[in-house]
């Protein structure tokens, strides 16, 4: 049994949604008269055409009735940069800070307005019209965090082409890959970036790219422009030998960003767009290979964004949001760019990492902008956490309200350090369970509304309706575990996959059909709150008994020799699949055979007998991605003792491959 975390008057007092019961009719209005509960919020946004009333939303969520679709606000035009920057001018907030940006050095940092956040974006949307760019053509972005890439996201959004974010720690396999499959007629980067102490020549990775695209899928970019960004920056390190000029000039593709807007008008009139217009497109990893472009549309997108950001992190005027997201992922298009934006919020953007100059920048940015809602992942907790409270108490994080969690389920262990180090136990976390495909948040805790569990994602958001499903696709009521799928749209939902509607069908609608499918496991507890025990394919049976491993690595890291721990099933010939856990320890930490009886006796202890570890492996590093996402199909392999582990090109650091496999065991 988990404690239960009630919301401190710290976070209540002031609070937007204040009581748990507000929530709760809320959320039933939302499901009852979507109309009336959306149509409200479109009202605040701007609408060259406004949707017909009765059009709210209208879908098709059963592969067996026919083509999948979802489109919410049919016959509305309207364009979400001309809401989050010529709305926000209009209504007298042009003087507002849109963003602080933090370099990666602490001696680099600047601020924009919305009125010259909007000025800079009109005139490099005018030079993307200049030279032949327009709705429905590709563009590719691969770029630090910095302004520029959001002016660049924001100007495409104006004139109607589609961005397609690359994060900018993909290789150039990777990119040339990405632009290809898409046919971007132009990429956008910069000459290069620190992060930390080691230097990234973006514009070689990208030449890199260009000349795969050629070589390789004969596709041909015209432009690649470059924003000038060392030259303005402190270096960090030493720039490398081997990196004589830091990279080339092409004349026929290369251009500089001042080239482009040199000259340009600030004004440019919008592209209103329909619901069937694309906005953006972003490339997340499928579980066969081929990269799925996912397609978020503007209308529904743009108001499930706003909303989510108002409510789970209770915005108020004043305050400072900082979400330490790269752009390069879905987190950073809806909660750096767009939804804060849409809110007129005052954000930090920071183009660093936690760990420079010291194991303490988080809290010091924190302590410097007196953010008031700090949002980042449990990867980075859990890395933090290792240098100890006193890195997080030497810096005064009063301002702190509201603190989020992304990207996988948080174990107990870093939320309670969360919890009671970083918010010292007055401030709210909301653990926020969504993906690429959802757009925004659907289901989390919001600050002063509902309890909290540690390792709970909470409540489904307005506009959701989760389903715990078997197997059979019988629905669970009440308590239980199962498939997580969702029984009708919310505004955020992607629309398609680029160019593979029948791979959307087959993906996320086939298995369940009227539903659409999570790819998650969920267990529903005795009082209501939803736990995301992580990946369905990361799911084990042993003897039957249905587990999570987020649950097992739960119990492994309560050990407090144990930093983190992956567990993966291994076949077993009697129960199945058994349990193989890796573990990182702390410094000091020793692994020896006690500590093994120890960690196994917990875990049968914790959770019963049958979940008793077979294996446990120290680890001296574990592979994840550069999103810092475990690649459990590698642990498996590894456990299995199966050298054939394919592709390892997206792992952040693919010699920790070799090292496990000579600490196995
Ligand atoms: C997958 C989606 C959502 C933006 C970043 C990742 C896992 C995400 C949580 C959470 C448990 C979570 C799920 C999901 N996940 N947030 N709060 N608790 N699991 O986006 O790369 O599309 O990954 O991340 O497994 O399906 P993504």
């Amino acid at each position: 049994m988990s404690r239960v975390y009630e919301p401190t008057d710290h976070v209540v007092e002031k609070s937007l949604l204040p009581s748990f019961e507000q929530y709760q009719n809320m959320h039933k209005e939302s499901l009852e008269d979507p109309e009336s509960f959306w149509s409200e919020l479109a009202n605040e946004f701007y609408w060259q055409t406004p949707y017909q009333r009765g059009n709210i939303v209208s879908y098709n969520f059963n592969v067996d009735a026919g083509r999948i679709f979802v489109r919410w606000l049919e016959g509305s035009r309207t364009n979400i940069c001309f809401n989050v920057l010529d709305r926000n001018v209009r209504n007298g907030l042009g003087e507002r800070i849109a963003f602080y940006w933090e370099g990666n050095h602490p001696e680099d940092y600047s601020r924009i307005t919305y009125m010259k956040l909007m000025d800079l974006v009109c005139q490099f949307a005018n030079g993307l019209r200049e030279r032949g760019i327009g709705k429905g053509d590709r563009v590719s972005i691969y770029m630090p965090m910095i302004l520029e890439t959001v002016v660049c996201m924001l100007a495409c959004a104006r004139i109607g082409a589609v961005h397609s974010v690359v994060f900018a720690g993909f290789s150039s396999d990777s990119l040339s890959e990405r632009m290809s499959d898409c046919k971007a007629k132009a990429i956008v980067t910069a000459d290069g970036a620190w992060r930390g102490e080691k230097l990234l020549v973006l514009k070689n990775t990208c030449d890199e790219a260009i000349q795969k695209a050629r070589d390789k899928y004969n596709h041909y970019v015209d432009m690649c422009i470059v924003v000038p960004h060392l030259d303005r920056v402190t270096p960090c390190g030493k720039i490398p030998d081997d990196v004589k000029t830091l990279y080339k000039w092409n004349e026929d593709v290369d251009v500089w960003w001042h080239d482009i807007v040199e000259g340009m008008s600030t004004i440019c009139p919008p592209e209103w767009l329909t619901p069937d217009d694309p906005l953006f497109m972003l490339y997340t990893s499928g579980s066969t290979g081929k990269p799925k472009g996912v397609l978020h549309t503007t209308a529904g997108y743009m108001l499930y964004a706003a909303a989510t950001f108002r409510y789970v992190f209770d915005h108020r005027e004043k305050d400072i949001y900082w979400c330490t997201a790269d752009v390069g992922w879905i987190t950073g298009h809806t909660y750096v760019v767009y939804a804060p934006m849409a809110n007129a919020a005052t954000s930090v953007m920071f183009e660093g990492t936690p760990f420079f100059p010291d194991n303490d920048r988080f809290w010091a940015v924190c302590e410097k902008y007196k953010v008031t809602q700090f949002y980042t992942a449990p990867t980075a907790i859990r890395a933090l956490t290792k240098f100890g409270d006193e890195m997080v108490k030497r810096h005064n994080l009063d301002s702190l309200r509201v603190l989020g969690s992304v990207g996988e389920p948080i174990n107990p262990e870093a939320w309670l350090w969360y919890y009671n180090v970083v918010g010292q136990g007055r401030c709210s976390i909301v653990d926020t369970f969504w993906q690429t495909e959802t757009g925004g948040h659907v289901l989390t805790s919001l600050p002063a509304a509902t309890p909290m569990k540690p390792g709970a994602a909470g409540f489904p958001f307005f506009g959701v309706e989760p389903t715990i499903i078997d197997e059979n696709g019988r629905v669970i009521e009440g308590v239980g575990e199962g498939y997580l799928v969702f029984a009708r749209p919310w505004p955020g939902i992607m629309t398609s996959l680029y160019q593979d509607h029948n791979r959307y069908e087959d993906v996320y609608f086939r298995k369940f059909p009227g539903y659409y499918c999570t790819g998650d496991g969920a267990r529903r507890d005795e009082d209501g709150f939803l736990w995301v025990t992580g990946r369905i394919d990361d799911m084990l049976n042993v003897s039957g008994h249905l587990m999570s491993t987020a649950e097992v690595e739960g119990v492994l890291t309560e050990d407090s020799n144990v930093a983190e721990a992956a567990v993966v099933s291994k076949p077993h010939p009697v129960k199945g699949e058994s349990l193989y856990c890796f573990v990182i320890l702390n410094e000091g930490a020793k692994f020896d055979a006690d500590l093994i009886d120890s960690l196994k006796k917990r875990v049968r202890s914790r959770i019963g007998a049958f979940a008793a570890p077979d294996v446990i492996q120290h680890a001296p590093g574990l592979p994840k991605t550069r999103s810092g996402k475990i690649m459990r199909r590698i642990l498996r392999k590894i456990a299995q003792g199966d050298k054939n582990v394919g592709d390892t090109s997206t792992l952040a650091d693919p010699s920790i491959v070799d090292m496990l496999f000579l600490t196995r065991r």
